[in-house]
């Protein structure tokens, strides 16, 4: 199993937390109780390292992925998903992903390879996981958070991003910041309310 961490809370809905290169599974404990502290959590670490840092798959540049790692843990991610909600009882019917940067992008991927792998998805500035894919066709709630000027996740990638996921069929809402790559208390709040 990927190393994690797991929080019972008090409904039915579970957040799976997602961090950025460098983090690990306590990183966006903070983002959960923002954005449903009565929720479960579960924060999960990526198993791949890029001199020492976790991260959810590898990559060969900044912003070029290894599309077949990335395909690989994709599926990792998910059935780890399905092996925690048996583990820990919860609806597996009913999470909700927040990734940031690499964990958005792991989130987005999820998206991209599996219809109901998640209900709903709140993605801090992500990038397209993969191009020229067939994206299954699915009704999630999707939120994208994004910043004009991100130099790591360029406004292009999460336009591109929203409209791949809307001719698939999901619901998106795309929201930004003037700023740069950071995580902001207010595209987080703003997440919130959508959920
Ligand atoms: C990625 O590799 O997923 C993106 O470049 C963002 C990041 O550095 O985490």
């Amino acid at each position: 199993m990927l190393k994690h961490t797991f929080k019972k809370g008090h409904t039915d809905r579970t957040l799976l937390l997602l961090h950025g290169t460098g983090g690990n599974e306590f990183d966006l404990l903070p983002l959960a109780e923002i954005v449903d502290k009565d929720a479960n959590i579960l924060g999960v670490r990526g198993n791949v390292l890029e001199n020492g840092m976790p991260r959810f798959f590898r990559r060969l540049a900044e912003g070029v992925f290894d599309e077949k790692d990335l395909i690989v843990r994709t599926k990792e991610l998910y059935t780890f998903i399905q092996e925690a909600a048996e583990l820990y009882h919860f609806d597996a019917k009913k999470v909700v992903a927040i990734g940031y940067s690499n964990g958005a992008n792991i989130a987005a991927s999820l998206l991209f390879h599996y219809d109901q792998a998640v209900e709903a998805a709140i993605l801090h500035h992500p990038m397209v996981p993969l191009r020229n894919k067939v994206v299954p066709i699915q009704h999630t709630r999707v939120f994208i958070a994004a910043g004009k000027n991100d130099p790591m996740c360029p406004p292009k990638e999460a336009e591109d991003l929203a409209s791949m996921l809307e001719q698939a069929g999901a619901d998106v809402t795309l929201y930004w910041e003037q700023n740069g790559h950071q995580l902001t208390r207010t595209e987080v709040e703003a997440a919130k309310y959508w959920l």
